[in-house]
């Protein structure tokens, strides 16, 4: 595609969410990134999460968590660039480990990968010998390493339902295990550091979740106010939020999903108006692909980590290979063995 084609490929979708110079200046990035992917027989994965130029012109494929796992498990082209965050590109090279795997940005990391260490699981398995363990696909390669099947918000409820009545660890995301718990009928603690100090934890195992104090720093900013204030302002509107999202949230929201059954649910429903509690760049893409629905805007709540993924880094990192993620074959193959049994799971 030409450069002007790119430019009205981009107008017409981002017409009133990007500038116009701006786009005539995305679209010159991205035609070069596009000649050069050709050239690097690269791969270009982006998150739904991306910012609307970048996730309207590079990515060959777009998705969640789990859509994008699937698509770097399955490529055979030589260099896999990830547009997303640290833990994701991770992910990548754990399933596909022959690959380059590239992050467009050197320390794009995620506060839920950044809540809980290896020593911490390690330290959990001791306190509760044999109890397996969850982790959500928002950790490092060393903490998926340490756990017996991974998750994603796509499918934890199917993930934690898998083992049947017993008793589960649950990692490392607080308000995702609280949702869970309710979605699947469980009962959660949160222990404390100090075993002495939560009487609950040292009675019977009368609890079916052991969860972990981790919260997403951007979904953490949605409340229950916000909610009745839009409900207030418009009463016919859709809300629909991620389930790292308090309980609360979620309990007053209409629907809860991963990122990308959020956007079938826009795309497949009818309502008046929309809100997403979610990061807000894919309410523009949303938006862009639905010009006909109205989504409202609570405020401008964007990952600062996801907001470090730029179309220029991304030209860069295919003109000079970076950043290369690397992982301890030791702990890749562990975390594989995780990573895929979800995978098995659906
Ligand atoms: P999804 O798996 O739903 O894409 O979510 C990833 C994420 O980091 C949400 O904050
Ligand atoms: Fe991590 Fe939250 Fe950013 Fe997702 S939105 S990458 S969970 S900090």
């Amino acid at each position: 595609m030409s450069i002007e084609q790119i430019y009205q490929d981009m107008k017409t979708k981002l017409n009133n969410i990007v500038p116009d110079f701006e786009l005539r200046h995305k679209a010159e990035l991205a035609h070069q990134i596009n000649e050069l992917k050709q050239e690097r027989n690269a791969v270009i994965l982006g998150h739904n999460y991306m910012e609307p130029a970048l996730f309207n012109s590079v990515p060959d494929y777009t998705g969640d968590s789990l859509g994008l796992s699937r698509r770097a498990a399955e490529t055979d082209k030589d260099i896999i660039v990830f547009c997303g965050v640290e833990f994701m590109a991770e992910t990548a090279k754990i399933l596909n480990p022959g690959k380059t795997v590239l992050i467009p940005a050197e320390k794009a990391g995620c506060s839920l990968a950044a809540s809980i260490t290896a020593q911490d699981v390690r330290d959990l398995k001791v306190r509760f010998p044999g109890v397996p363990v969850v982790t959500y696909v928002n950790t490092y390669a060393d903490v998926k390493a340490e756990c017996d099947v991974c998750c994603t918000s796509g499918n934890a409820a199917a993930v934690v339902e898998s083992f049947g009545s017993d008793t589960i660890i649950f990692l490392p995301d607080e308000y995702l295990a609280g949702n869970v718990a309710n979605e699947t009928g469980k009962h959660i603690i949160f222990p404390t550091r100090d075993p002495s100090q939560n009487p609950e934890q040292s009675t019977t195992l009368d609890y079916q979740m052991i969860g972990w104090h981790g919260r997403c720093e951007v979904h953490d900013k949605f409340t229950v106010g916000d909610i009745n204030n839009i409900r207030q302002q418009f009463p016919d509107v859709l809300i629909l939020a991620h389930p790292e999202c308090s309980p609360e949230v979620v309990a007053a929201s209409d629907y809860a999903g991963s990122t990308t059954a959020m956007i079938n649910q826009v795309e497949q429903t009818n309502a008046p108006h929309y809100l997403l509690l979610t990061e807000c760049a894919m309410g523009d893409n949303i938006a862009a692909a639905n010009p006909d629905k109205e989504m409202l805007r609570l405020c401008s709540v964007r990952c600062p980590y996801m907001n470090q993924i730029t179309l220029e880094d991304t030209l860069k990192t295919l003109q000079l290979t970076q950043y290369v993620i690397k992982i301890p074959e030791d702990i890749r193959v562990r975390a594989e063995r995780s990573v895929q049994r979800m995978l098995e799971i659906g």
